[in-house]
């Protein structure tokens, strides 16, 4: 007998669905009964058994296979692992959290069908509803979207939807550039492939029945890296405009630490090291000191987040960041001395252009090797 491909393969990225996913696949095959189907199940090895729950209802469907991942995790990765064995023309992909309304399909495929690469399930079109959401909620969501928007050049109203649809072919062209962390892999196929054309289908959202959302904190952070990276990725690491925006926040922090010395009246400490220098206002240090910290900690916990340290190794951390800062400063000063004493930059004809310039280069240069020290050594095990 030889073997027919669908025509839609409805991938379905599922982590602790027990409860959802045995409805859902009811719900789908009613949904489904007019069109011609394959539904993939990619389980990152759920705590609940979710796979083994899959497994037993596949063994008397045909149409469901189950793909249960032990060393990958990830609902970006999933979504491609399950368009990497699909074998429809066209790829669905649903929460299995009963969250996206099923009955939308068959307008998807047909609305492919008719000419588009790529349709959205959309809570901002007509006929679709984000439901009830809570405040927080909707706010993070109303700023993702906002983001989006004015970095990438984007004509969907519900860029965040995790609900859409797409031709076997926009999945080949662009799978190679994809990113597989993450949350946004719409946003992701939107970015990567120019001349797209999409179409939004209201939906209205339901609310989550049982289980609870993966959404959390981090994915906060990595998405603001995939924008970064999907706008900007072919000129400058993600990575280091991280550490530089973070370096930026150090100067703050450097200054208030100052002024509080200041203001509290820290005192001076006779060094007895050298005459010219005077008593230390012991306030310069503490704002150097309270930079270093916080900068350590906002690189540990956004910069290098996949590789952060915990625990007692927070502690070791810090020592090489204090010692590599320490290295940049010596950086810093024998450029700015090398050129600005040798007047590298007399030809700039502007005693202060040469001044600041020499300055500026200084701190680019330590900046540069700090970042690449830190990279290699604080956080070793790191890997873009
Ligand atoms: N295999 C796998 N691995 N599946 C995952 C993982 C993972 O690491 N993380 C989440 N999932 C599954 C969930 O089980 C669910 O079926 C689906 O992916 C979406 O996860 P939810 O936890 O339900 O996310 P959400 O509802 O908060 O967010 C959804 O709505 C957003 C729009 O506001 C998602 O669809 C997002 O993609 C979407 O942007
Ligand atoms: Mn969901």
């Amino acid at each position: 007998m030889t073997r027919i491909r669908p025509t839609l393969s409805v991938i379905l990225p599922t982590y602790n669905e027990s409860s959802n996913l045995p409805i859902l696949l009811g719900k789908l095959k009613t949904a489904l009964s007019e069109v011609s189907h394959e539904i993939l199940v990619v389980d990152d090895n759920s705590p609940d058994r979710t796979w083994e729950i899959a497994e037993e209802i596949a063994t008397k469907d045909d149409s469901i296979r189950v793909i249960r991942r032990i060393t990958d995790r990830g609902l970006s990765s999933a979504v491609i692992t399950g368009m990497e064995v699909a074998e429809g023309e066209i790829f669905a992909v649903m929460d299995a959290d009963l969250q996206h309304d099923e009955a939308l399909l068959p307008r998807m495929v047909q609305t492919l069908q008719g000419g588009y690469d790529l349709v959205v399930g959309s809570r901002a079109e007509e006929g679709g509803s984000y439901g009830q959401w809570s405040r927080r909620r909707r706010f993070i969501s109303w700023v993702a979207t906002f983001l989006a928007r004015l970095f990438l050049p984007l004509e969907i109203k519900d860029p965040m939807s995790g609900f859409f649809a797409l031709k076997r072919d926009v999945f080949e062209k662009s799978a190679n550039r994809i990113n597989p962390r993450g949350f946004k892999i719409l946003l992701e196929f939107i970015g990567r492939t120019p001349g797209l054309k999409m179409r939004e289908l209201g939906y209205h959202f339901r609310n989550r029945q049982h289980g609870e959302t993966k959404l959390s904190g981090s994915v906060v952070r990595n998405y603001l890296v995939a924008l970064f990276d999907l706008r900007f990725g072919h000129y400058l690491s993600s990575t280091f405009a991280m550490y530089v925006s973070v370096g930026a926040t150090g100067i703050i922090v450097n200054s208030l630490g100052f002024y509080v010395g200041e203001a509290l009246d820290f005192p001076r400490v006779d060094t007895g090291l050298l005459d010219a220098l005077g008593p230390v206002h012991l306030s310069v240090p503490f704002g150097y000191q309270l930079a270093i910290i916080s900068n350590y900690l906002l690189n540990n916990y956004l910069t290098f987040f996949e590789v952060r340290h915990r625990g007692l190794d927070i502690l070791k951390g810090l020592i090489y960041f204090e010692l590599i800062s320490l290295l940049g400063l010596f950086v810093q000063v024998s450029v700015f001395q090398l050129l600005y004493t040798n007047g590298f930059l007399d030809a700039l004809e502007s005693e202060a252009l040469s001044k600041y310039g020499s300055y500026a280069i200084g701190l680019a240069a330590a900046t540069v090797s700090n970042y690449f020290l830190n990279k290699n050594f604080t956080w070793k095990d790191f890997r873009p």
